[in-house]
């Protein structure tokens, strides 16, 4: 999963991100390039104009694959989706698809933006003890974490 978030997990405000931190969001681009990138509807909407190179899978209730995308109609299938591409997985967001990818993550890539901000979307709370940091390092605007999941049965 990739997420940028104030130290308190506010991940979102309105349509789009309560800071403007471009080298984090180069980086995020940068990130998914390649990849198979699951994420929300509303999402989708927002960022997915930014994104090339990449296979979108969007998760909808709807019946209908939103232009330039695959649809899935849960985060199971989304999830199954990508992984059959052989591409690399990337679960971008947002609030919504972040909770319930969670339990099936391999490794979080959190930029983390100092400050506080106001929003009305969060990244989920995980489990300490699941997760190890991996790596660590101050960038243009943000810290990068990457942590690996070290135990199977928590979120
Ligand atoms: N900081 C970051 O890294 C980051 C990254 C991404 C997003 N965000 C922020 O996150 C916020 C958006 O998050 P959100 O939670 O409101 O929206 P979202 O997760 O992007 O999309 C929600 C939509 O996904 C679909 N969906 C969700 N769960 C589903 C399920 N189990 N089965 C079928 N469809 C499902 C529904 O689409 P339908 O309504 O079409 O059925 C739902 O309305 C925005 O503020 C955005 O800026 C931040």
């Amino acid at each position: 999963m990739i997420a940028a978030m104030s130290a308190d997990r506010v991940i979102g405000r309105d349509d789009g991100l309560p800071w403007d931190v471009p080298a984090e969001y180069e980086h995020f681009v940068a990130s998914v390039r390649g990849g198979a990138v699951v994420m929300g509807r509303r999402s989708h909407e927002i960022f997915a104009g930014d994104l090339d190179d990449v296979l979108m899978i969007v998760v909808t209730r709807s019946e209908h694959a939103p232009a330039g995308s695959q649809r899935a109609g849960d985060v199971e299938t989304a999830l199954a989706d990508a992984a059959a591409s052989g591409r690399p997985v990337w679960v971008a967001g947002g609030a919504s698809i972040y909770a319930q990818a969670l339990p099936y993550a391999d490794e979080l890539h959190l930029s983390i933006v100092p400050g506080r901000f106001k929003g009305d979307a969060w990244f989920p709370a995980w489990d300490e003890r699941s997760w190890a940091l991996a790596e660590e390092s101050a960038r243009a605007g943000y810290v990068f974490r990457r942590y690996v999941r070290v135990a199977r049965d928590r979120a």
